[in-house]
């Protein structure tokens, strides 16, 4: 595979940064991750619009045009041959061998790096068995609105959710479902309301997210941002989570109880064909 590192488009073996990389010594880094379908993006302008808000509330300059970070991304379709998967990009802020915990002189130039992930997006198995998770606490910090590379509690989560020989954990605060361990959290209730948690420094702004809410609302459904919790969503009709991984992915169960009789949901099904047809 082709990395794009720094202007430069080099063979992955080549593709290396400094050890006093800040994104390295301090997760002082944000990123994004685009879903590719058939050689095309999927949602680029709602990435970018992200990843400069991250970029602005923690004080890093974007050192790119939005023009030029497109083109990144094509030219790294086209040189992988990336039919199906997905353009991962992380943005630094630099190198720095002092080792300060305080922000380098704006002479230090950040590190831009961008790869691609051949995956199955559209016909993953899990889109049509759905999905198992586990309920973990929550323990990340108060800025999850900002989309960066400090993602040890969600390893940390999403590790003990396999060892339970679950796929999945869904994470909990004050006893309130705030979203997944790498996703938004959606459930369906009886009369087939959609209900997400809604936006705060305690969930990360989902891409995803923002598309399912405006086409269910065109849709017609009714879609409601609400906080709840863990009990609610067990006795849920459907639940789902999204992404740009994932797009949506039914659960079926939440710590080994089953949501619709372990089924996936009709309106978890139709939601993900229509951002399909949508997307595409
Ligand atoms: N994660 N919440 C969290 C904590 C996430 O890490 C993600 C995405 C989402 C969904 O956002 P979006 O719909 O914009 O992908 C919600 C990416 C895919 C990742 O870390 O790989």
């Amino acid at each position: 595979d082709i990395v794009y590192l720094d202007s430069h488009f080099v063979p992955k073996e080549q593709a290396k940064i400094s050890v006093f990389d800040r994104g390295f010594l301090f997760a002082d880094a944000v990123y994004e991750v685009t879903a590719v379908i058939d050689g095309q993006l999927i949602d680029f302008n709602g990435h970018f619009q992200r990843l400069q808000r991250s970029c602005k509330e923690l004080g890093l300059s974007l050192p790119i045009t939005k023009e030029l970070l497109v083109d990144v991304h094509h030219e790294l379709i086209e040189k992988n041959n990336l039919h199906e998967g997905l353009i991962y990009l992380q943005i630094t802020r630099g190198a720095d061998s002092s080792r300060f915990f305080d922000f380098p002189s704006s002479s230090v130039p950040s590190t831009i790096v961008a790869f691609v992930q051949h995956s199955t997006v559209v016909n993953h198995p899990n889109a049509k068995k759905g999905i198992s998770v586990i309920s973990v606490e929550d323990i990340r910090w108060q800025r999850c609105d900002i989309k960066t590379v400090a993602l040890l509690a969600a390893c940390l989560a999403k590790h003990h959710a396999h060892q339970q020989g679950a796929d999945d954990a869904i994470l909990i605060k004050d006893g309130y479902i705030t979203e997944g361990s790498s996703s938004n959290f959606f459930i369906v209730n009886r009369d087939n309301e959609i209900i997400t948690r809604p936006l705060s420094q305690d969930i990360l702004p989902g891409i995803t997210r923002q598309a399912i809410i405006q086409l269910a609302q065109e849709e017609g459904l009714k879609i409601t941002e609400r906080r709840f919790t863990l009990d609610e969503a067990k006795k849920a009709k459907e639940a789902f989570i999204s992404s740009a991984t994932t797009l949506i992915w039914p659960v079926i169960s939440i710590d080994n109880e089953d949501i619709n009789q372990g089924a996936v949901g009709h309106l978890s099904q139709r939601l993900r064909d229509i951002y399909l047809d949508k997307a595409l």
